[in-house]
């Protein structure tokens, strides 16, 4: 009986050191991303908050959201304020140089707003227009390869958005989902037709932390193969 008390005592003290221990996992990202990152009501939520979360908890991990501004998530990571960067960051043959990436989570395009019967076809045309894009943002890099586009930077889309209302842009080059979310309460802007590469969205870690990829990588199979991705899709692009 007595040993069975020591038994009992020693699971308890186990579990509650397994709750009280439980890895913390530094999460870096930018909420000014809708749908992926976002403040809502002082809280950072999202698609990509959601995919985390449920990534940590077949990891077993906790997760800590650090806030901060998109150029600096990067430099986070690899000066360790924190251990991954979900971001609906693109993944790149730059950024590649200098961090891993998981597998790819989703798929997305820059284009272009513009006023609403200013359709540009092509993103050749924006050569002679101010183009406003945001700091660090592939589209950045998209419009600063276009010969004569004048671009002009901001720090986020929404800000972004209403140089374009105001006049003070011709156009906003900006990733699909997010383009979407900041100009639905403006009736007279919309997303032209031309097209642009597809970008693969993806997770990114330091280059030696080669046991987090690895879980992360297993964690995604299994919250795809178990519905949690596909509820968090339709939750937030339905
Ligand atoms: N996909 C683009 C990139 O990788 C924009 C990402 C912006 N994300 C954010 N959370 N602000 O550059």
């Amino acid at each position: 009986m007595k040993m069975m008390k020591y038994f009992g005592m020693f699971i308890l003290m186990g579990m509650m050191s397994a709750v009280m221990f439980a890895k913390t996992l530094y999460v870096g990202t930018n909420a000014e991303f809708a749908p992926f990152e976002y403040l809502e009501k002082g809280k950072i939520t999202g698609f990509d908050i959601e995919l985390m979360n449920a990534l940590a908890k077949e990891m077993k991990m906790d997760i800590k959201i650090e806030n901060m501004a998109f150029d600096g998530l990067l430099p986070a990571l690899q000066m360790k304020k924190v251990d991954v960067v979900i971001a609906g960051m693109t993944e790149t043959p730059e950024r590649k140089k200098a961090v891993n990436f998981t597998k790819p989570y989703f798929k997305a395009k820059q284009v272009i707003i513009t006023k609403k019967g200013k359709d540009i076809k092509d993103f050749q045309e924006l050569s002679g227009k101010k183009v406003g894009v945001m700091l660090g943002f592939t589209g950045d890099a998209v419009v600063s390869d276009i010969k004569g586009a004048k671009v002009q930077r901001f720090d986020a889309t929404y800000s972004a958005v209403m140089a374009l209302e105001n006049g003070k842009v011709d156009a906003v080059v900006a990733d699909s989902e997010p383009a979407k979310k900041y100009i639905a309460s403006y009736k007279d802007l919309s997303i032209a037709s031309a097209k642009a590469e597809e970008e693969d969205y993806a997770i990114a870690v330091r280059k030696n932390d080669k046991v987090l990829l690895e879980n992360l990588n297993k964690a995604m199979e299994k919250v795809k193969a178990n519905g949690t991705y596909d509820a968090l899709l339709k939750k937030y692009f339905k």
